[in-house]
């Protein structure tokens, strides 16, 4: 069985989606897509069914990231299919925990900065209403935030990269 990531923002247009696919480019690097699959949701309802917001996708371009997805909404589901949840910011966490009316899932569920080793902001803001400069900070922090994730997840499950 796979290790289930999902990464969760508000609208999963713009932050989520730049996670999962910086994730999954990380993965392919270290030869692990079998042993890792990566998924990505949001809190609202607001951009069901959207592709990846167009300034976001200009960032990650940049970066060498392209991005696919199509918008859904975090279902109270998603808590026991997955193996790891991280949450862009303190709202989308709060919001996940809130959907775990039994309690049994809070140790899945983590901030996505607190994987960071070089950046010391504890959540990624939300670039949606602001410039440029806001999407490419993202791209920035979620670079540093996925190289710690796959660290912690290779030594954690002791998985061996080929
Ligand atoms: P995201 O960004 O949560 O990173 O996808 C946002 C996208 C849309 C809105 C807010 C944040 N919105 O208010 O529509």
């Amino acid at each position: 069985m796979p290790y289930k990531l999902l990464f969760v923002c508000l609208g999963n247009i713009c932050r989520s989606p730049s996670a999962e696919n910086i994730m999954k480019h990380l993965i392919n690097q270290a030869g692990l897509s079998k042993e890792i699959i990566c998924d990505s949701a949001g809190t609202s309802s607001y951009h069901i069914g959207s592709p990846p917001d167009r300034r976001m996708t200009t960032a990650a371009k940049l970066r060498g990231i392209e991005l696919v997805g199509e918008a859904r909404q975090f279902q109270r589901s998603d808590l026991e299919k997955f193996d790891l949840i991280l949450a862009m910011d303190r709202e989308n966490y709060r919001d996940i925990l809130m959907l775990d009316r039994s309690r049994q899932y809070q140790d899945k569920v983590k901030l996505m900065c607190d994987f960071c080793t070089r950046h010391n902001l504890k959540e990624v803001p939300d670039p949606y209403y602001g410039g440029p400069e806001g999407f490419n900070q993202v791209i920035d922090l979620l670079l540093d935030a996925c190289e710690g994730l796959l660290d912690y997840i290779v030594t954690q499950e002791q998985l061996i990269i080929s």
